[in-house]
């Protein structure tokens, strides 16, 4: 394979222990459009092309598939398992279960540790992989503080057993930390947050940094892949904006590679997916050389648009009025 970074030469960003991780990871989220076999291909592809970081999911329905590949690059001798940070979840019909999922997912990806485990929501709402966006479960039911802190206690359990080594959090809001966050024994290390031009969430991002938690940004390219479910009319593709053209032009990159360039020199950890070696190569890459300029930053920073792609409406409870009833957008957790 031609351009293999030097994971030694990819900047890291420090959790509150002060351990560095590398400043860009992968993604495995198939979409609905990837097979669970390309899907793991390509993180084969990627641990040669220097990835170290690896955003797994027990729903994404192909953590068996990538676990052959973690072994398979283990008895090569490519990579060493703690040479690896590998990051999974636990699904919205396991937070009751927490200690199986985790197994499970220690299981399927053939490792006997987990680097980082994140609730997946903060809601025990289940609903179907590749359901309907109108689709409701009749059990949903709005977050509750004492649900979660049991949920994020069992996750306590798994690192005092050595399971797990931190937590994380994901699609949170800042009613919900504030609500949570004393109560919590153990701080988690990072947030997984959708994070994309047109979708900074500045506050929140702000709120996490002041706290020592380190923001991980999915969909940093703004998904042009993400399922035809989670598409909306009023949607903006970050990548066809002129000025992630322009930017993209001014370096010789594709906007794809700008929207990751930015990510970095924000500060945020971005877990980019693609099955294209080309693509997954020059993603990597892009850490390592030709950063933005504090002009094009600005500029960048100018094309938020509060365009959240991930509304999460399947989640919604009977009671709710709409989407926005997920995101405490009045700074109050909505019950
Ligand atoms: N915690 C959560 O709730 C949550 C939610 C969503 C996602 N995630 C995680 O975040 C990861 C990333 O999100 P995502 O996969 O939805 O979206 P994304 O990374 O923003 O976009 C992925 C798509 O971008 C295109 N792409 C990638 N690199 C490119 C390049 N260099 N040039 C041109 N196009 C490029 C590819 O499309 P083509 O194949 O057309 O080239 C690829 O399918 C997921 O895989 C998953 O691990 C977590």
């Amino acid at each position: 394979m031609n351009n293999v970074t030097d994971p030694n030469l990819v900047p890291k960003f420090k959790f509150y222990t002060g351990e560095e991780v590398p400043c860009m990871g992968m993604g495995t989220f198939g979409s609905d459009r990837f097979t669970p076999e390309q899907v793991s291909e390509a993180v084969a592809g990627a641990i040669r092309a220097g990835y170290r970081l690896f955003d797994c999911a027990a729903c994404y329905g192909n953590e068996d598939q990538i676990g052959q590949v973690f072994t398979k690059a283990f008895n090569e001798g490519v990579v060493e398992r703690k040479e690896l940070f590998i990051m999974t979840k636990v699904w919205n019909d396991m937070h009751e279960k927490v200690k199986e999922s985790c197994r499970k997912s220690m299981i399927d990806l053939q490792c006997d540790y987990i680097d980082l485990f994140f609730i997946h929501w903060p809601f025990p709402n289940y609903h179907a992989p590749g359901c309907d966006a109108d689709a409701r479960n009749p059990d949903a039911r709005p977050f509750s503080v004492d649900e979660f802190v049991a949920t994020y206690g069992r996750c306590e359990e798994l690192v005092e057993k050595g399971s797990i080594r931190y937590i994380g959090i994901s699609n949170m809001t800042i009613p919900k930390l504030e609500a949570v966050l004393p109560r919590l024994k153990i701080k988690p290390a990072a947030c997984e947050m959708e994070l994309h031009p047109c979708f900074q969430q500045q506050e929140l991002f702000d709120y996490l940094v002041a706290h020592d938690i380190q923001p991980i940004g999915f969909m940093p390219i703004g998904s042009p892949t993400r399922p035809e479910r989670d598409m909306c009319p009023e949607d903006i593709a970050d990548i066809q904006t002129p000025e992630m053209k322009a930017i993209a032009e001014a370096h010789g990159i594709h906007p794809a590679v700008v929207a990751l360039k930015w990510a970095v020199q924000r500060g945020q950890i971005p877990i980019p997916f693609s099955i294209h070696e080309k693509e997954y190569v020059s993603n990597l890459e892009s850490t390592t050389k030709d950063p933005l300029t504090e002009e094009e930053m600005k500029l960048i920073a100018a094309l938020e648009r509060n365009n959240r792609l991930v509304k999460g409406q399947v989640f919604l409870w009977e009671g709710a009025k709409d989407w926005h009833d997920l995101w405490d957008e009045d700074g109050k957790i909505v019950e």
